[in-house]
């Protein structure tokens, strides 16, 4: 299968464990949020929505990580997700998880897999 890769940023933006990177995918005809972060030195990225409701989890920009480094935290009602996979964890995410985005780290840049997903 060949999948484009997008440039998101380079590998010293995405903190592990701390600042992560917003940016925006097209789905369906729309423009939707989405962030990338790193945590135990892999990188992760989804969609900005959160599970309770579709807003934007990070209060201060590029901020998903609680204070523990070990968690992604909505900054509306606190609902907690796990970096890695982004499950949720607790809170009123409700057991609906955030959306994954396929990334790949080359040569200190971090790219975005581009699907062709048009419908
Ligand atoms: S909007 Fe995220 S927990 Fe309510």
């Amino acid at each position: 299968m060949a999948a484009g890769l997008r440039l998101i940023c380079t590998s010293s933006e995405v903190v592990d464990g701390g600042q992560g990177v917003r940016f925006t995918v097209e789905r369906y005809g729309r423009t939707t949020p989405a962030f990338v972060i790193r945590f135990h030195g892999q990188v992760h990225a989804y969609l900005n929505e959160c599970g309770h409701v579709p807003a934007e989890l990070d209060w201060l920009p590029g901020q998903f990580f609680d204070d523990s480094k070990l968690y992604l935290i909505c900054s509306i009602h606190g609902a907690l997700y796990a970096p890695e996979s982004g499950r949720c964890l607790g809170g009123r995410c409700q057991g609906k998880g955030l959306k994954p985005l396929k990334v790949q780290e080359i040569d200190g840049q971090i790219f975005l897999e581009q699907e062709n997903n048009h419908g």
